[in-house]
């Protein structure tokens, strides 16, 4: 028998406890900024330069040296490294710390905050400084068209077909340190519920709990690495 497929979902909760703030979390970034002006196309076509504050100053705080993976990223990492079968982990976080982990069988579906995109040329180019409305593509040369290599709010997530794909084959899905309320990510449990075996991982219950066959709840650094050992001990 084949290793069963594993697709895993990681959200903002994984990286909270390597000190970066989640999204809707009491104090979390959505109750200090409002979405509709730093994470739309249109809040970019308006104000390019606040939209740029808000991701330069995610990017600083993304390379300050206390920023580290925790124990949850290594676990997945090492998952990655050992699952003999068909793994994919399909990150919903903008930050690095599933890849300075090791991760390798992995996909950021809402971009990447240490690259950056040209509008006029597509090029994405690793980025760790600031962007400015005159900063210049190293492309193509071009100034003033730069982006923060991130998906916002009305774009489409990227690596939508290599996801589906995965999702379609697969016999175990996890999501781990997500709220469940954004979509396309939030339904990927009930795409796969017919066929695999769901679990959710959470410091809480959340509003899509019911959805899973199983629910484990505690800091992602205490259960993800309990989750990925009972894996790997049943492969
Ligand atoms: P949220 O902030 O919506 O949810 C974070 C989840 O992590 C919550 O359910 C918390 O209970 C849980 N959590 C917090 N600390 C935890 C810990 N130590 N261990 C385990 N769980 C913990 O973040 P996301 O679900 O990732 O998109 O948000 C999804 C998308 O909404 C983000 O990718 C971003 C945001 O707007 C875009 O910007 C396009």
């Amino acid at each position: 028998m084949p290793a069963p497929s594993l697709v895993i979902l990681t959200g903002a909760g994984i990286s909270a406890e390597s000190g970066l703030a989640t999204f809707r979390d009491a104090g979390g970034l959505w109750s200090r900024v409002r979405i509709e002006d730093v994470a739309t196309p249109e809040a970019f076509a308006r104000d390019p330069a606040r939209v740029h504050g808000f991701y330069n100053a995610r990017r600083e705080q993304l390379a300050d040296p206390a920023v580290q993976p925790n124990a949850a990223h290594r676990a997945l990492a090492e998952l990655d490294a050992r699952w003999p079968g068909d793994f994919l982990l399909v990150t919903q976080n903008v930050d690095d710390l599933h890849d300075r982990a090791g991760s390798k069988r992995l996909l950021h579906m809402h971009g990447e905050l240490r690259k950056a995109r040209c509008t006029r040329c597509a090029a994405v180019t690793p980025w760790a400084g600031d962007l400015s409305t005159t900063t210049s593509c190293p492309a193509c040369g071009g100034a003033g068209g730069m982006r923060p290599h991130v998906v916002w709010f009305g774009e489409i997530p990227l690596e939508m077909d290599r996801i589906a794909a995965a999702l379609d084959e697969c016999d175990i899905f996890a999501a781990i340190g997500t709220s469940g309320l954004v979509h396309p990510a939030a339904g990927f449990v009930a795409e796969v519920a017919h066929r695999a075996r769901t679990v959710e991982l959470n410091v809480d219950r959340t509003d899509g709990t019911r959805l899973f066959d199983e629910a484990r709840h505690g800091k992602a650094t205490d259960t993800v690495p309990r989750f990925v050992a009972d894996l790997l001990a049943a492969t």
